[in-house]
């Protein structure tokens, strides 16, 4: 038990002394505790705490600063400008990676070196990098582009009384590539990208509809068996030859919609001309027929009726 303890402390005291005499041992990592610690434009890192506990510097007059880089250029850009007077206005956020002349990083302002202090029981916080989104000053907390890979970040220590020197600073961070736009789609294409409500609604909708398309076949089926029979087209009753019995001197009239359709008709030409067709009818069924016109009736028949 004592051995542990002998330990323990001998591990601790090497922690202790490494945070103090070489933050640059130390790089920022992203945080595991919040949800989407790296999205398409923005990451989720912890804060430097107890990283600069040892560096004498006036704490409400030094800042932590984040250096995000793009690489391969942007981390050796700011190695080479970080002793430059100017170094927070040498490559401003807005065009820090857009244009073919952009030193590929910008600094971020986190706060004074007394909010990162190691009091009892200090504990890194996240911040998320990108939380201003597309915002305009030299060092605000501007988003990435989408997608972009190759990010790399650093913290660094700025004294502004001695106009703006980098005092300290911790490691790089390993690259970290954001997310690309495909691997979004590809996180939700499934299930588990829909809401219960929305799986739900979708899941009716379809039943919906395949009752809908059910009631329609079974109609069509019921329909085919059960067709009215076609009614029959009447053939219009047709004369072809009348006499106009209500007029005076009428003239038998010839129905001209019957000319070339002869063979329909009655007529001695459609007849097979057979001798003595009607003779074995005998005298007595013979009947003599007589054309009369309406007017010419014989005389007795007309007193008779
Ligand atoms: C700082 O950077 C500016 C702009 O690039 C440059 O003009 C100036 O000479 C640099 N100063 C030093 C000391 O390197
Ligand atoms: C910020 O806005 C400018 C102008 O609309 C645009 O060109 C640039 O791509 C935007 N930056 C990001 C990271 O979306």
């Amino acid at each position: 038990m004592a051995f542990l303890t002998v330990v323990f402390a001998v591990l601790c005291l090497s922690i202790r002394s490494v945070l103090g005499k070489a933050p640059e041992s130390f790089t920022p990592l992203i945080s595991s505790n919040v949800f989407g610690n790296v999205t398409g434009n923005t990451v989720v890192l912890l804060t430097p705490v107890c990283y600069f506990n040892d560096v004498t510097c006036p704490p409400e007059k030094c800042f932590v600063y984040l250096v995000a880089a793009r690489d391969p250029a942007g981390s050796s850009n700011f190695d080479k400008d970080k002793s430059n007077s100017s170094i927070l206005t040498l490559s401003p956020y807005p065009t820090a990676f857009s244009k073919p002349t952009s030193k590929n990083y910008f600094l971020t302002k986190m706060g004074p070196l007394e909010n990162f202090m190691c009091i009892n029981g200090s504990k890194p916080k996240n911040f998320r990098v990108g939380s201003d989104g597309n915002c305009s000053t030299p060092n605000c907390n501007g988003i990435f582009s989408t997608g972009l890979t190759g990010v790399r970040f650093k913290y660094v220590l700025i004294n502004s009384t001695l106009t703006n020197k980098v005092i300290s600073e911790t490691g790089w961070s390993s690259p970290i590539n954001l997310l690309s736009p495909k691997s979004f789609t590809s996180l939700n294409d499934g299930l588990g990208g829909r809401s219960p409500s929305m799986i739900a609604i979708t899941v009716i909708l379809s039943v919906l509809l395949f009752l809908l398309l059910l009631l329609l076949i079974v109609a069509l089926v019921y329909g085919a068996r059960h067709a009215p029979e076609p009614m029959p087209i009447l053939g219009s009753l047709r004369i072809r030859r009348y006499n106009p019995h209500h007029m005076k001197d009428g003239v038998p009239q010839e129905n001209s919609a019957f000319d070339g359709n002869m063979k329909n008709y009655t007529t001695a030409e459609v007849l097979p001309n057979v001798p003595g067709a009607i003779d074995h009818l005998g005298p007595q069924n013979a009947v003599t027929l007589k054309h009369y016109n309406n007017h010419e009736f014989p005389e007795d028949i007309s007193q008779t009726t």
